[in-house]
This record gives C-alpha cells, sequence and structure tokens, in this order.
C-alpha cells in the first residue's frame, strides 16, 4: 500500500468521510486520486462519488487587486489624498492600462466627476466616512471560495477583464468501504484447486472481476498485398483448368532465359545493362538432350522448320552462363520442352519473381513478379488468343480490351493488350502476348499442329492499383510498412481492378 492510500484510510478513520478531496490533499494530482481511490475500492475499503468543479486561477492582475483594492478604488483613494487630479495625470499616477480601467469604473460607480478644467474630483455622493464597497475584489474573493454562487454574468466579465481563468477540477467524496481497515489483504486473482481442497478460499478476498478492461490485441500474422492479389490470380488461373509450373529456380542458364526462346546472343537484353549475371558458379550445364541442343544451333544460324535464321556464330559458352531470370518465360520454355516427351494439350501458369537491371523508379524495381499462362492445342490461331485473352481479363472484370501488333523474339505474332483505364482517361498497357513461334517449339520436338500461344503481365501493377499504391517501393522492398501490409483488406479482382 502506498503512503498516500494509507493517509487516505486514516483520514476517513479520523473523520468518518472525506467531504472533498481538494480540500483535504490539495498538492495531489486528481488523476493520482483516482488511481489510488480505486484500487482501495477494489479492496472494499471506501466508496467514492466523483464530481467536476471549476476553479478560477487568478491572474497577476486578479491577485494585486485582491491583495491592494481595485484600480477604481486606488483612483478615488488618490484623488482623495490630492482633493482633484487632472485627467492627463490619471494614466501617469496609475500606469495606462490601470488608469483607463479604474477612472471608467469610478465613473460608473458614481464615485467621481469631471470639472470644466478637466480634472476629476469626488462626487457627492461619496461619503468618505464610510467605506466604498471594492466590489471587484469582493468577486475576485468570493469566486475562490469552494461552493461560490457569482451568477454568470459575473464570472464572464472578471475572466473578460483578464483576472481570472477557469480550470476543471475533480473531486471525489469519499465514505468507507464495507470491509474497511488500516491495512491491505492481498487479493487472490485466481482460485485453485488447493484453495477448494483445504477450503482455505472462505477466508481469502479476491479481486473483482474487471469487466472493463480491454484485452491484449492478438498478434497475428498479416499476408503480403502482393500474396493476396497472387492469390486471385491463382484462382482464376484454377477456375480455367490450368495447373501450376514450379518456378522455384531463380537463377537460370542463358539458354532457358534466351536461347530456347530465340533470343540472339547479341541481344540487347542480355546486356549486363539489363540482366544480372551470377559470378560464382558464373556457369551451368546445358540440357544432355542432343538433338534439341542441334535444333537451337541450327535455327540460330541459319534457320530450321522453315525459318531463316540469325546467321551469326552461335556459342555453347553463352548458353551456359547463369543469369538471374528475367522472365518466368524461362520457367514456361522448360515446361513445354517437358511437355515435348508427351505431346498433349496443356494449360499452365506460374506467378513468380524476376530480376532485371533496371533503373529504379516510382514505377520501376529490379526484381518484380510476372503472372504468366501458356496454352498448348491442336491448331490454335491467333483468334483463339484474342478470344481467350478476353475471357481470362474478363475473369478481374476488365473487358473492352485492344491489342497492338509488337514483337517478341519468341512470339510471331505477338500482341501488346491494352484496357481503357477510366481514372487516367487513356488506354494502358496491361500485358504482353504471342503465339510462341514453330522453330522455338518444334526445337523441342513438339508437334507442328500442336500450337502453343503465351501470356505475360505483372502482378505489381494490378497490385498497385488494387491498393491505391503510387510508388512501387511502398509496395515492395525494405521501404515497405508493415503497417500498410497488416491494416489492408483481402484483394478482389473485380470490375473496378484498371478504373
Ligand atoms: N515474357 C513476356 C514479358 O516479359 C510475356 C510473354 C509471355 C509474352 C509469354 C508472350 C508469351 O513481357
Amino acid at each position: 500500500m502506498s503512503q498516500f492510500q494509507l493517509d487516505i484510510l486514516k483520514k476517513l478513520d479520523e473523520l468518518n468521510e472525506i467531504n472533498s478531496t481538494l480540500t483535504t490533499f490539495p498538492n495531489v494530482k486528481s488523476q493520482d486520486v483516482l488511481s489510488a481511490l480505486n484500487s482501495l475500492k477494489a479492496h472494499s475499503k471506501l466508496t467514492y462519488t466523483k464530481s467536476d468543479t471549476i476553479h478560477y486561477d487568478l491572474s497577476k492582475e486578479g491577485q494585486d487587486i485582491i491583495d491592494n483594492g481595485s484600480h477604481e478604488i486606488k483612483l478615488v483613494e488618490l484623488i482623495n489624498k490630492l482633493g482633484k487630479l487632472q485627467i492627463k495625470d490619471v494614466m501617469t499616477q496609475l500606469g495606462p492600462q490601470n488608469g483607463k480601467v479604474g477612472q471608467a469604473r469610478a465613473f460608473k460607480n458614481g464615485w467621481i466627476k469631471k470639472t470644466p478644467e478637466n480634472e476629476l474630483t469626488l462626487s457627492d455622493k461619496v461619503n468618505l466616512e464610510e467605506q466604498l464597497v471594492d466590489e471587484t475584489k469582493e468577486q475576485l474573493i468570493a469566486i475562490q471560495l469552494p461552493n461560490q454562487t457569482l451568477g454568470d454574468k459575473i464570472i464572464n466579465d472578471l475572466k473578460k477583464r483578464k483576472l481570472v481563468t477557469p480550470r476543471k477540477e475533480t473531486d471525489f467524496h469519499v465514505i468507507k468501504g464495507s470491509d474497511f481497515s488500516l491495512e491491505l489483504t492481498k487479493l487472490e486473482t485466481d482460485l485453485t484447486s488447493e484453495m477448494i481442497a483445504t477450503n482455505s478460499y472462505k477466508d481469502l478476498k479476491f479481486k473483482p472481476y474487471n469487466f472493463n478492461s480491454q484485452g491484449v490485441p492478438t498478434q497475428s500474422g498479416a499476408l503480403h498485398p502482393l500474396s493476396k492479389v497472387r492469390e486471385e490470380f491463382r484462382q482464376i488461373f484454377f477456375s480455367m483448368g490450368f495447373t501450376e509450373m514450379p518456378t522455384n529456380r531463380y537463377v537460370e542458364t542463358g539458354f532457358w532465359n534466351f536461347d530456347t526462346l530465340f533470343v540472339p546472343q547479341q541481344h540487347p537484353a542480355r546486356d549486363l545493362q539489363d540482366t544480372f549475371y551470377i559470378k560464382d558458379p558464373s556457369t551451368a550445364d546445358l540440357p544432355e538432350d542432343k538433338t534439341y541442343m542441334n535444333n537451337i544451333k541450327a535455327v540460330h544460324e541459319q534457320g530450321k522448320f522453315d525459318s531463316i535464321g540469325y546467321r551469326y556464330n552461335w556459342k555453347e559458352a553463352e548458353c551456359q552462363k547463369l543469369v538471374l531470370r528475367t522472365h518466368t518465360t524461362a520457367v514456361s520454355a522448360n515446361m513445354l520442352h517437358e511437355l515435348a516427351k508427351n505431346p498433349r494439350p496443356a494449360r499452365l501458369f506460374s506467378i513468380d519473381r524476376v530480376f532485371r537491371n533496371e533503373a529504379v523508379d516510382a514505377t520501376h524495381l529490379a526484381e518484380f513478379h510476372q503472372v504468366e499462362g501458356v496454352l498448348a492445342d491442336y491448331n490454335i490461331t491467333l483468334g483463339d488468343l484474342i478470344k481467350f485473352m478476353e475471357e481470362f481479363f474478363a475473369k478481374m472484370g476488365v473487358t473492352g480490351l485492344r491489342f497492338k501488333p509488337t514483337y517478341n523474339p519468341y512470339t510471331e505474332p505477338s500482341m501488346e493488350i491494352f484496357s481503357w483505364h477510366e481514372g487516367l482517361g487513356k488506354w494502358v498497357e496491361i500485358g504482353n502476348s504471342g503465339m510462341f513461334r514453330p522453330e522455338m517449339l518444334e526445337s523441342m520436338g513438339l508437334p507442328r499442329d500442336l500450337r502453343v500461344l503465351g501470356w505475360g503481365l505483372s502482378l505489381e501493377r494490378p497490385t498497385m492499383i488494387k491498393y491505391k499504391v503510387q510508388n512501387i517501393r511502398e509496395l515492395l522492398g525494405h521501404k515497405v510498412s508493415l503497417d500498410f501490409i497488416e491494416s489492408n483488406a483481402a484483394a478482389r479482382l473485380d470490375e473496378d481492378l484498371y478504373d
């Protein structure tokens, strides 16, 4: 028990009740009084009622009026002493501010009058034998009393004259509780089996439940917005009969990332400025499939399967170089090569991380995620690709697509996909797509009539739109705030995605 708690109990013991903690313990903050009372109350030592009162603190001027009288009284005393006073001397005698107030109030009270010579004298009604009532001083004394009954008008006037400032005070009226004593016994918080077995619970005192206390917030994990949107995409793919490709290999050979995709070895995308190369180890083995390797060489150098090739000297060493994959199409190529072992229609997708040696800005990072799908079926055409894209994006509520021819080394024809962005008032690119080249597929051993369409988009773009993130660095990387991740709602890829 604290000394203050003991003081409270002693006072109660002595007086039976404490009418006002404010007068009994004037120097203790009401917050501290409250917490001491509450813990004693929990032990049934006391009960209390609380009341808020307004206390009026005196300003320096207010205190001076109480000590030395109001300005008007001072002025009357001065005039009385001198017999009369030039108006212009009032300010020099009492100070400019006080002089003005004193003079005005003395006139109002009818204590002074003005002579034609601009002098102040006492008015006839002032009887010097009798003490004048100093109203201001009386009011200031009265307002300090605990149960003051000054009317609002007077109080407002004193406030306006800046003689007092109000301050809220909390007062407590305290009486003894059902278990009053000067000691505190420790309260039990838990009923144990031992207490029941020994019957000791009958004599013990238990702490009352506090039903108002707030529980400790439970800690829980939170999914990153990218993970939530990724899951939405996965569900769309699953609903369309796709299976997920294994995308755990961030590091690929140049072969799978570029050569198999018909990206020539001198293509700018293979430059150090665009692609991250691995230093140690810097190379890896190539596929055992010799026919495949020879086909790739032939396709690059002089062309095969009806193509004319790039007509340059293709080097295996370039293929062996290890890179951080720059697109998930490296994975798709690998899976199509697998498919060639048992050619059949297939629907495959992946959503994972890719790396590009890019200048980082508000919309670009050196690593991001791609959503990619490939669909293999007999004799499908560009018309199927367009129709399929319309179906896929419609699942996210994105309709009215437009397609624009573009170039990818591994697809022909290739199309960028655009959707109308209501907010920006323009067409925005939302994906890239195409029909994989026959020389790429036939190199792997896929039959000529089993054709493959593919498309890709970034996961960040729709996520940024969905979560209204302007800067990609707020979404991915070390600048992401945990609060942003914890507080965001689940994602739904619905109508307003690209609006
Ligand atoms: N790899 C392409 C990109 O990075 C996307 C794509 C995948 C295009 C498959 C066509 C076919 O943008």
